[in-house]
């Protein structure tokens, strides 16, 4: 009994040795019998796409809320109740990406960083925003996508050799913008005047209610690209700053996603596509 019992336990054992080693044998032969005789293709295109996303949270199920103040051509505007641009592209591509219906929010530009912290509303801001080290300290951005100047618009034929020339003028600008802030910094006893957006600005230039406007320079272009309104770019402000989509610190998954959207939507052409579209020439090299 006692012999035959322990030849039993004998014997399984060894079919089970057997038996693991015919499996791992198996799995091994096949693998490299695979991928010569199916297509390869398939598989490497879809793996990087299909990137293991961080987890992150967001305010309504299946969607991604944007907050953005929608009057900042060609980044955003409304066209009859649908937002488009530069931003609602790329942001729709993201959330394409990350399987997520975007919803743009129209809201007022100096709102949105304390809206967002706040929580509760969008889960993004996507509106032209620079990222500055003030505005690190309330909010995330993910990578820059965008590189931006800012503008000096006058009425046509206007003086202008240096903000020297601004003194004691009013300065249309939109309230807390980088626009804003510069002409705080650089315009000598400058009356600023500031707008809650470009639109409005803009029209205060054109009725003369404000004798120039700082406000970013590839939105200026658009503005007065096909109606010059009587006014025009006297100069061009190198600032050298760059937009970044403003995302909760307490939702860091979200930034990290958005960053490898971002990075893939660049590496398949998506963001140049994107680029040209609305700036009509291609993105700078990186
Ligand atoms: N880039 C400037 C800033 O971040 C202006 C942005 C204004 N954006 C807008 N959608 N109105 O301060």
């Amino acid at each position: 009994m006692r012999t035959s019992s322990r030849w039993l336990a004998l014997m399984l054992a060894f079919a089970l040795v057997l038996s693991a080693f015919a499996f791992t044998g198996c799995a091994a032969e096949e693998e490299p019998a695979e991928e010569p005789t199916e297509e390869p293709a398939e598989e490497p295109a879809e793996e990087p796409a299909e990137a293991e996303y961080p987890e992150f949270t967001t305010i309504e199920e299946g969607k991604l809320l944007v907050g953005s103040d929608t009057a900042f051509p060609p980044f955003e505007s409304m066209n009859g109740d649908v937002a488009e641009g530069f931003d609602v592209d790329l942001m729709d591509a993201i959330g394409e990406k990350l399987g997520l219906e975007v919803v743009f929010m129209t809201e007022i530009f100096d709102t949105l960083i304390p809206t967002l912290k706040a929580g509760g509303k969008f889960d993004v801001i996507a509106s032209g925003m620079t990222i500055k080290p003030e505005r690190e300290l309330e909010i995330d951005f993910a990578d820059p996508y965008y590189d931006s100047n800012q503008s000096l618009v006058m009425p046509k034929g206007s003086m202008y050799n240096g903000p020297e020339d601004l003194a004691g003028k009013r300065i249309g600008v939109q309230s807390g913008t980088t626009g804003e802030a510069w002409a705080q910094e650089n315009i000598p006893d400058a009356t600023l005047v500031p707008f809650k957006n470009a639109t409005e600005a803009f029209a205060a230039a054109q009725a003369g209610n404000v004798d120039a406007i700082v406000n970013d320079l590839p939105v200026s272009t658009e503005i007065l690209k096909e109606d010059d309104r009587g006014l025009e770019i006297v100069a061009q402000i190198p600032t050298g700053e760059q937009y970044g989509f403003g995302v909760s610190k307490d939702n860091p998954g979200l930034t990290e996603a958005i960053n490898m959207a971002l990075a893939e939507l660049k590496e398949e052409g998506t963001y140049a596509e994107i680029y040209e579209k609305w700036f009509g020439i291609a993105p700078p090299a990186e």
